[in-house]
C-alpha cells in the first residue's frame, strides 16, 4: 500500500516516547541533585535504571520501530545513508535514523551503568550507596570515582545526541522531535510493514522493574 502525499505515519509507540521524556527529566533532576540532595539523587537514579532497563527489554520484545534488530545497522548502511544526507534533505526513515542507533546503544547503556555503579558509591559526609555496605570503604570510593568518570561521557554524549537533533532541524529539515512528541511523522510512498505492541505489557515490565529494585536494592 502507498501513503497519500500528505500522510502521517505511527512511528513511536506510546512507552518508548513516555520512556524518552522521563529519562530526559530524571537526567535533569540526577544533574542538578548530585552531590547536594543524595537521597533524591538515588531515587531518581534508580527511576531512570527501571525505566532503562524496561527499554532495553523493549528493545527486544516491544514494537518493531523500538527494537535493536530493526534500528541497528551495519557499518555500510550507516555509511551508505550518511552519504545521502545532503542540506534541506535526509533520506526518510521509519524508526531511528542509522547515524542514531549505535548512539542510542551507548546512551542506554550508561545510562543503566551509572546507577548500577552509582549504588555502591558515597559522598565522603552522610550518604552512602544503598549497595555500599557489600563493597569495603576503599571500593566504594573507587566505585564512586568510576561513577564520576563515567557521568562525564554520559555528558558528552547527551549534547552530542541533541547537537545532531538540531542539525537534522536546521541542515537537513528533517524534524526528530515531533515524532518522539506526538509518535507520527510525515510519510510518502510505500507504507512499511509495523508491529506496535500493547503499552500494557510495557507498564507491566516497568512495573516488575520497580518491584526487583525495591525489593533488591532499596529494602
Ligand atoms: C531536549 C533534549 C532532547 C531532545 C530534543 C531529544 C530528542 C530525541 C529524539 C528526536 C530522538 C529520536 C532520534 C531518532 O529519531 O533517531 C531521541 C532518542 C533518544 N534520546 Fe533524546 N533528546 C533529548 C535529550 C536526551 C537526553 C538528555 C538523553 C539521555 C540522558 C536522551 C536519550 C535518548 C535515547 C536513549 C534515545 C533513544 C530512544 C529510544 O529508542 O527509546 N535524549 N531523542
Ligand atoms: C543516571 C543516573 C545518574 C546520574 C546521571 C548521576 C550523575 C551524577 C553526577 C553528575 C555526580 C557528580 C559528579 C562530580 O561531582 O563530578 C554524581 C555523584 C554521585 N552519585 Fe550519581 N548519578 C546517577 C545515579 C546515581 C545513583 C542511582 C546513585 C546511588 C544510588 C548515585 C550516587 C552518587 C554518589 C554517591 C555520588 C558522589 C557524590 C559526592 O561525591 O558528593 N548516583 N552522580
Amino acid at each position: 500500500m502507498t501513503a497519500p502525499t500528505d500522510a502521517k505515519l505511527k512511528v513511536w509507540d506510546l512507552p518508548t516516547r513516555v520512556f524518552h521524556w522521563l529519562i530526559v527529566a530524571l537526567f535533569v533532576v540526577s544533574c542538578l541533585t548530585a552531590g547536594e540532595a543524595m537521597k533524591i539523587h538515588m531515587l531518581s537514579g534508580l527511576l531512570t535504571f527501571t525505566l532503562v532497563a524496561t527499554r532495553i527489554l523493549w528493545g527486544f520484545f516491544g514494537s518493531t520501530t523500538s527494537r535493536f534488530g530493526s534500528f541497528l545497522k551495519q557499518p555500510k548502511t550507516v555509511l551508505s545513508y550518511a552519504r545521502q544526507l545532503r542540506p534541506g534533505y535526509a533520506p526518510p526513515v521509519f524508526g531511528h535514523t542509522p547515524t542514531g542507533g549505535w548512539m542510542i546503544v551507548a546512551l542506554l547503556a550508561l545510562l543503566m551503568l551509572m546507577p548500577m555503579v552509582g549504588a555502591f558509591g558515597n559522598d565522603d559526609v552522610t550518604f552512602r550507596g544503598p549497595l555500599s555496605y557489600l563493597v569495603d570503604k576503599q571500593t566504594s570510593d573507587a566505585l564512586t570515582e568510576l561513577h564520576e568518570a563515567l557521568f562525564s561521557i554520559l555528558i558528552s554524549l547527551v549534547i552530542l545526541h541533541v547537537l545532531a537533533v538540531v542539525v537534522y532541524h536546521f541542515v537537513f529539515k528533517e524534524d526528530l522531535v515531533r515524532p518522539m512528541i506526538t509518535g507520527e511523522r510525515p510519510w510518502r510512498g510505500p507504507l512499511p510493514a509495523a508491529r506496535f505492541v500493547s503499552a500494557r505489557l510495557a507498564l507491566l515490565l516497568w512495573l516488575a522493574m520497580l518491584a526487583l529494585v525495591y525489593v533488591y536494592v532499596l529494602r
